[in-house]
Parts: structure tokens; sequence; C-alpha cells
């Protein structure tokens, strides 16, 4: 029987209250949850990120909710014990709350997600707050949203001027009150980031968002420097060049295949004697040449 998972959303308030930070990250399936529980993690993001790092697209916006549901159920097999936030994606939550909701129980009952995340502010926090009441929790992300890359005029920092980090704490708050237990914050300044962290109760999230928010998340494949579509950024550390090492093996098995160096003979499978004589008469093994 699997043991539950270590962390829940009241162990992850106790965690900020006591200055303990929340590692997280994001995986899609089997073999990347495994090995980031393997590691440790406090917790799983199942990102929308997948359309860019997995389904190779050049935006969030084409993922859908089946994408999502795929995905999920493969890191829960893979991350038994950990906590996985699994993304609602692009306008999966927009439209009548009965179709939130039907898209929500997707995620948890057929993806086997433990909380649900999704982008926006004040737009949003009605959406929250009933899905909230229906017992799912809710992470919220502020500050850069990539499914509103479009309405945000491209991946620019958020809260430079003083206006713009108003409206982010604004925003902060509200999903604080709407229910939200914690909040992402993406591409927003240091200072903005802290003053967040330090008005709220609940944990904030920082990616690209500086050194002073309660937890971090960073994309899989931008760590492990493998085959991230995305360009150097300046906010990512890459802790291993994964895609370096996969591309060298691959080269070199393509390299012993052509020199017929790959399969040796231990590789290889012997039949019972006398098998070539059955197969080719009294010439036997001489057949073969
Ligand atoms: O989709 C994703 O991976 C995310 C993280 C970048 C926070 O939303």
């Amino acid at each position: 029987m699997a043991e539950k998972q270590a962390l829940n959303i009241v162990k992850m308030k106790k965690m900020k209250a006591e200055g303990v930070p929340l590692s997280m990250l994001t995986a899609y399936d089997y073999p990347s949850a495994r090995l980031a529980e393997e590691a440790g993690v406090d917790m799983i993001l199942v990102g929308d990120s997948l359309g860019n790092v997995v389904l190779g697209y050049d935006s969030t916006l084409p993922v859908t909710i089946d994408d999502m549901v795929y995905h999920t159920r493969a890191v829960a097999r893979g991350a038994e014990h950990t906590f996985i936030v699994a993304d609602l994606p692009f306008m999966t939550y927009h439209g009548s709350i009965d179709e939130s909701l039907r898209n929500v129980r997707r995620l948890m009952q057929e993806g086997h997600a433990h909380a649900v995340k999704m982008e926006g502010g004040l737009e949003i926090c009605g959406t929250v707050s009933t899905i909230v009441s229906a017992g799912v929790p809710v992470l919220g992300h502020i500050g850069l949203t990539p499914q509103s890359v479009n309405t945000i005029g491209g991946y620019r920092v958020q809260g430079k001027d003083a206006r713009d980090a108003q409206r982010l704490m604004d925003e902060a708050k509200a999903l604080e009150k709407a229910g939200a237990f914690g909040i992402v914050l993406e591409l927003v300044t240091e200072e903005v980031a802290e003053a967040i962290t330090r008005e709220l109760s609940i944990p904030t999230i920082g990616i690209g968002a500086g050194r002073y928010c309660d937890g971090q998340v960073l994309v899989y494949h931008d760590v492990l420097k493998y085959a991230s579509p995305y360009r150097e950024k300046r906010f990512v550390k890459t802790y291993a060049d994964v895609g370096g090492i996969i591309r060298e093996a691959l080269g070199e098995y393509v390299k012993d295949v052509k020199q017929r160096a790959f399969p040796a003979a231990n590789h290889a499978f012997g039949a019972d004697e006398g098998v070539l004589e059955s197969l080719y008469g009294a010439a036997g093994k001489g057949a073969r040449s």
C-alpha cells in the first residue's frame, strides 16, 4: 500500500510561517515525475508549459484539457507520494462555472491531481472561490501569465512601476481572499514579489521573481538543459546538461550501428543446435553465407 503524500496545503502554510522554503518542479510524464519525487521535491506542477517543452508548440495556448488529464495521470503514476498540482489550460475556466468544474473534476478524478492552478487576477476570483468551495485546492498564478501572452504583449517582467506593483498586490490579496492556497509569481520584480510575500499568509512560489518568495518553481527541461525550446533565461539555473549527455549517447549508438559494432555477440540470442540444418537441409550452416 502506497504511503500517503508527504505534503498538504495546511502543512504548506505552516512551512511559510516557519520560514521553510517550498521546492516545486514541473513534470509531465512517468520518468520525470519519478525522478522529481526521488530527488525530494515538495510539489510537482504538471504545467501547461507541457505545450512548449514536450509537445513542441510555440505557446501554451494549444494545450487541451485532454492533454493535461493524460499527462497528469502519467505523473501521478510516477510520483505516488508527492503533492501534484495540474494546470487548467487556456480557456478551460472562463466559460460557465459548470464547464470549469467539469474540467477541474477531470484533472482530479481522471488525472489524480491534488490541486489545480489557474492564471489570472481579479477576473477569476469568483471562479476560484467556487472551485475552492467544491473542496479543490487552487494555486493562483499572477505576473507573467503565458495564457494571456497576446493581451500582455509578450513575455515581459511585471511590476516595474508603482501602478503595476499595486495591481499585482491587489490581485494577490484578492486571490488569497478567494481561497487560493498559494500563488505563483512569474517574472515579477524582486521588490514587488517580496512585498506580496510579506503581505500574504499563504505561500508565494516564484519563478523569475527573485530571492524572497516562500518557494521556487522551475521547468524540468530548463533545469536539466533537456532540449528546452526556450532561449537561455536569466532566472533559470541549469543543474546538468542532460540534453548534451543524451545527444552524445545517441550519436554513439548511431555510429555503432553504422560500423556494425552494435549489436555484439553478447547482445544476440542463439537457437538450438541443428536449427540451421532443419531450415536448409543437409547444407546446414553453410547455407547462411
Ligand atoms: O506551466 C508552467 O510550467 C507554469 C510554471 C512556469 C509556473 O505555469
